[in-house]
């Protein structure tokens, strides 16, 4: 089929050419929006799931949707780990009340907030590296005592308050939010709450991978009052059909019930990879419909781009020591392990392991959701370190006692 007209987009936050199956997110999220623009009590949302499912697609799509209401929004902000949560939340407001200015003429109450901002910031202790442009004085006395909690929260009440006689309210975004750490969530959860309280419309809707909600639930009581909580993941198959059939459709191509049936139990309704199989077979295919044939033509080039694009990059951020983790662990078979299960598999005591397993969970390559249970980020992604560092026995130490010295 033509390239110039393949409508997949098998990239990271990019729109997919039919959303499916989240309709569910989407419609909590926008009574919330209705609530809180109303004066009622509303929660965000905190979404959950291991890479290519679409958290950042539907915090994007959240972006949208607010706009369209009216409200005031930040665009999607994304976490780092060497990120501070105030300048994160600095970033945040700075955004917003950018997208609040430009609406409107900056009023007084918009002038006030980017002062406060201003503040905010040179309150940081700085390394001189960062900075926001902010061409409004500085405010002093609100939100610059350098008590980080006290400022947050008079931070964003300013934003609040600035936004709300300006627009429905704000809407605030943050994704890879497992990269802050269980402190600073907490201490952005109370902020939030401080602002609940005192129902200012301002929102937070945020997304990580999935061990996100028990950190944010294990640190402050406010989560469960302040989030609802969805974990997102694999597309069901009557949804996988259709994030493959409609785009085509829409270009008068359709696809064989058994080619179709074979990409989705390859793909197992992961949405990113659903794009690579699109992508790949409307261009092996020549003519309409998909068949069997171009599927299994294209399964080769699947693998390779995922390999490229999908798996290498995350693989290559590991140390050989946590490679052999790796190995490991995918040797054990598919779904989790605990600690021990892996350690034993490579010979050593948990505790000896205890680095390259830290090192694996703050690179956000593999997460547990219980305690010690071990599970990768990515999915199949126990297949691809299998491929390409299968795990070798003679990696074991041998049994018995250590060989003397001479
Ligand atoms: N509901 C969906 N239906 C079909 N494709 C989707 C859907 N959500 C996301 N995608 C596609 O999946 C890929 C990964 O989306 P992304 O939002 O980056 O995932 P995540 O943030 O969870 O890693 C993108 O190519 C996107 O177009
Ligand atoms: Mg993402």
């Amino acid at each position: 089929m033509n390239p110039e007209t393949n409508p997949y987009v098998p990239a990271a936050g990019s729109r997919p050419p039919a959303l499916v199956g989240r309709d569910p997110e989407l419609e909590a999220f926008s009574v919330a929006l209705s609530r809180l623009g109303k004066g009622i009590h509303a929660r965000g949302m905190i979404l959950d799931g291991i890479r290519g499912v679409g958290k950042t697609v539907l915090l994007r799509e959240f972006n949208y949707i607010a706009r369209e209401k009216g409200w005031i929004t930040s665009g999607v902000v994304e976490c780092d780990e060497s990120d501070d949560l105030r300048r994160i939340v600095a970033k945040l407001c700075h955004r917003a009340l950018r997208d609040l200015s430009k609406r409107k003429a900056a009023a007084d109450a918009v002038r006030r907030a980017f002062g406060v901002l201003k503040a905010f910031t040179l309150a940081l202790e700085d390394d001189g590296k960062w900075r926001l442009n902010i061409d409004f004085d500085a405010v002093k006395g609100v939100a610059d005592s350098g008590d980080p909690e006290v400022d947050l929260v008079e931070l964003l009440g300013e934003v609040g308050k600035a936004t709300s006689r300006h627009g429905d309210g704000v809407l605030l975004l943050l994704d890879e939010m497992q990269f802050l750490s269980k402190a600073d969530l907490g201490m952005l959860s109370m902020a939030m709450h401080q602002v609940s309280q005192e129902v200012l419309p301002v929102l937070l809707a945020g997304a990580g991978l999935p061990q996100l909600p028990l950190m944010l639930k294990e640190n402050k009581l406010y989560a469960e009052r302040l989030f609802t909580f969805r974990s997102i993941g694999s597309l069901r198959p009557a949804h996988a059909a259709k994030a493959l059939a409609v785009p085509a459709a829409r270009e008068n191509v359709s696809y064989a019930k058994d080619a179709l049936a074979y990409i989705l139990e390859q793909s197992q309704g992961y949405p990113y990879f659903l794009q690579q199989w699109g992508e790949a077979v409307w261009n092996e295919a020549e003519t309409s419909p998909i068949c069997m044939a171009d599927a299994l033509a294209a399964h080769e080039l699947v693998t390779d781009e995922l390999d490229r694009r999908f798996f290498r990059d995350r693989y290559d951020t590991a140390t050989e020591a946590e490679r052999i983790y790796m190995a490991a662990m995918a040797n054990l078979g598919p779904g989790s392990h605990s600690s021990a299960e892996i350690a034993a598999r490579m010979g050593l005591t948990v505790k000896g392991s205890s680095v390259r397993r830290d090192g694996l969970l703050k690179k956000g390559l593999v997460y547990s959701r219980v305690d010690t249970e071990l599970d990768f980020t990515v999915p199949q992604f126990a297949a691809f370190i299998k491929r390409i560092h299968p795990f070798d026995e003679r990696q074991r130490p041998r049994r018995g006692r250590p060989p003397r010295k001479v």
